[in-house]
């Protein structure tokens, strides 16, 4: 029997400023997988998490939404945690970057840090926004491409050749935020000493902490040289200040992974039975795992153990990182409806249907994960309700009605029960290693076999013999310790199946031990569904939900999405998916609005920026109707406006609704308008 280990894991703290989606969804699905095993295994396990709130893109979608940045973060915190749950996954805290606990150790960390002579600053020219006062971010930052010409890019690299430059080598920059000409300017920022860590960090992402391939990564920035790491960012900037400073603020990244410590602190200051420090001193034998995408290696496995060491605490001992998710073989799309938010899959579709599916996608690699909807449905059909419930649900029957929901004290093929036994040990082990698509293959064998036994024995033949009734009990006895024994190897995939078997079964929450334990002459209870076959219609109802449109007949942006390929979209292909009822419609508010001010957008040839009167506030809106409309023609005007839309972040800044018109750059633009007498702010119905 292995002692008792003491592990701390975390997921990667979501961004602060946006929804959850399907793809972060991998990332908290594959760490609650294994944090559930590994408390299932009788290890002490504490799985913490935050939103990373801090940065310009919340302070300004904050001032964009016209709340301040705590409001705009609590709100997100509330979403983020409601749908956390709503998958089931479960933390035992998810905390915020902007607390009390990650002020005090990011800037205990800074001062360790300092005093060791590990920070110095540096003067720094970067661009300017001087109408927003405000150091502008590259991607805040559009202008034509130095090397190929294309208008439109972002101030570090270039989608049409894919060149990387400095936003400074961009041909007439603009700032995203104002649309007026940066300046360069210089100001003092502070860095971290990160070359000073090489000779430990090439030790540590050798020493088996990282999979192979994330080693081989950073043994090429190693080789080539670390450089200081810029921590600082000039006020305005939504963040800690930076001790011994009036305007010097830690750089987002800096204080994001501190947050792991936050929240581990906070829910060691609820409790009595764990220690912070035994987890985080130098030298602690406890565990610290961190779970990441691979867009984040870099932070995680250069930054933070050099960090870490700095500031006399102990590193990581694992690092699992994992690979983007991908739909129907492209990146997630929002005018393809493959940009599914959590909320608008819990809004459809089972949760564990999706934890099942990347459970049985996901391996210890780092390789991306498709989800292919039409594989999705079949095999969540196939395996999980065709073959693992439906052992439960052959069986249950017989013994709820024909022996008073008695099970026999009989193992009746006691040879079947040892092989399943002895798959214990190499489906832990899987979990263990993060293999989950290894172990779900082994559980799906067994749950073949047990099938097969089911089937050889006809239990249902059986029944309708008075001399062979001992038989059935015997048959479906084995037959439902064999669900059982699979449901608890399933456990950490599917805990609210897992939950239900219980119940079904009328005993204590399993752990991995009870996996090689007979249940014999005991009374069960009745058996009620455990899961919905999988429908096909509820999926492609999810995906036209997920439309965000770019359709031709509201011409709201016309500028390229990030997340966006240019394909046909979903709704071209398949019209019968885009019905929606008019419970759905209704939610849509459709306002009268009259355009008080129309400019054009430097850098976006198809689109204007319209200032709009709807009744309450002004508000701006990006719409695609420049090759139809000069803008001084739509002063004055009256449209139509949805109203109640997301405030939706484009390149060029965030436009608050869509108005309507009618036609396609081809047949021509033509705007909607009530017929006049209509005021700002009425309700189109
Ligand atoms: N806030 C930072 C993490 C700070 S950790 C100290 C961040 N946030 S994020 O919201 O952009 O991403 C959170 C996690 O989700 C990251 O690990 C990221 O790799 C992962 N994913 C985001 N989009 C993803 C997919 N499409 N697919 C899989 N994982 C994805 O990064
Ligand atoms: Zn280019």
């Amino acid at each position: 029997m292995q002692a008792k280990r003491n592990i701390l894991v975390s997921a990667a703290l979501p961004n602060a400023n946006g929804p959850i989606h399907i793809g972060h969804m991998l990332e908290h699905i594959q760490t609650d997988i294994w944090v559930r095993f590994q408390k299932m295994a009788g290890n002490r396990c504490t799985f913490v998490c935050a939103d990373d709130t801090h940065g310009t893109a919340t302070m300004l979608k904050a001032e964009q939404l016209g709340v301040t940045p705590e409001t705009l973060i609590g709100r997100v915190k509330q979403e983020h945690e409601r749908d956390l749950n709503g998958f089931q996954v479960e933390y035992d805290n998810f905390y915020t970057t902007h607390s009390e606990e990650n002020k005090k150790f990011a800037e205990q960390i800074y001062l360790r840090l300092q005093k060791n002579n590990m920070i110095f600053t540096k003067e720094v020219e970067q661009l300017f926004d001087p109408e927003k006062q405000l150091f502008l971010a590259d991607r805040f930052i559009v202008g034509t491409c130095p090397r190929c010409k294309t208008p439109g890019q972002y101030g570090d690299n270039c989608e049409a050749c894919a060149a990387t430059y400095d936003a400074t080598d961009l041909l007439d920059a603009t700032s995203v935020l104002s649309g007026t000409k940066p300046v360069l300017a210089g100001s003092e920022h502070y860095f971290f000493d990160l070359p000073q860590f090489s000779e430990m960090l090439k030790q540590w992402t050798t020493s088996g902490t990282l999979q192979p391939e994330v080693s081989n990564k950073l043994a090429e920035w190693l080789d080539s040289g670390l450089k200081p790491w810029d921590i600082s960012r000039d006020a305005p900037y939504f963040g800690f200040l930076i001790p011994g400073t009036r305007d010097k603020y830690f750089y987002v990244w800096m204080d994001a992974p501190i947050g792991y410590m936050a929240s581990f602190q906070a829910y060691c200051d609820t409790r009595n039975d764990i220690n912070f420090d035994d987890y985080w001193k130098p030298d602690s034998e406890f565990e610290v795992h961190h779970f990441i995408g691979k867009d984040i290696i870099n932070f995680h496995a250069l930054f933070w153990p050099a960090v870490l060491e700095g500031s006399g605490y102990r590193k990581p001992s694992r690092i699992h990182t994992h690979g983007f998710i991908t739909v129907d073989g492209t990146k997630m799309s929002k005018s393809r409806g493959t940009y599914i938010t959590a909320e608008t899959y819990l809004d459809h579709l089972d949760p564990e249907y999706l934890r099942y599916y990347y459970a049985a996608k996901s391996n210890s690699g780092m390789e991306d994960i498709d989800i292919n909807l039409d594989d999705f449905v079949q095999r969540v059909n196939s395996d999980l309700v065709g073959k693992v419930v439906n052992i439960a649900s052959r069986c249950a029957g017989f013994i709820n009605k024909g022996f008073a929901n008695q099970l026999s004290s009989t193992i009746h093929d006691e040879k079947l029960w040892k092989e399943s036994v002895a798959s214990s040990d190499m489906i832990f082990n899987f979990y263990e290693a993060g293999e989950y698509s290894k172990a779900v293959r082994e559980i799906t064998r067994l749950a073949d076999n047990a099938n097969q036994y089911i089937a050889h024995h006809e239990p249902w033949k059986l029944a309708k013999d008075t001399t062979q009734q001992q038989a059935v009990q015997d048959v479906c006895t084995m037959g439902i310790n064999l669900f059982k024994q699979i449901m608890i190897y399933l456990k950490p995939i599917l805990p609210e199946i897992a939950h239900k078997t219980e119940l079904f079964l009328g005993v204590k929450s399993f752990v991995w031990a009870d996996s090689t334990c007979f249940l014999g002459a005991i009374e069960i209870n009745r058996f009620e569904a455990l899961i919905q076959r999988m429908d096909k219609k509820i999926v492609n109802q999810m995906v036209a939900a997920s439309v965000e449109s770019t359709d031709k007949n509201i011409a709201q942006t016309g500028t390229r999405d990030s997340s966006d390929n240019g394909e046909p979209t979903y709704s071209e292909k398949d019209h019968t998916a885009n019905t929606i009822d008019i419970g759905d419609f209704s939610k849509v508010e459709l306002k009268v609005a009259k355009i008080i001010a129309a400019e054009l957008v430097h850098g976006a040839d198809k689109l204007l920026c319209l200032t709009l009167d709807v009744g309450d506030h002004e508000r701006k809106v990006f719409s695609g109707i420049r090759s139809a409309y000069q803008p001084q023609e739509l002063v004055g005007k009256l449209t139509v406006v949805v109203a109640n839309l997301t405030p939706r972040k484009m390149r060029f800044g965030i436009s608050e609704g869509m108005i309507l018109a009618a036609g396609s750059d081809e047949e021509g633009v033509f705007l909607i308008s009530p017929d006049e007498g209509a005021a700002p702010g009425m309700v189109v119905c």
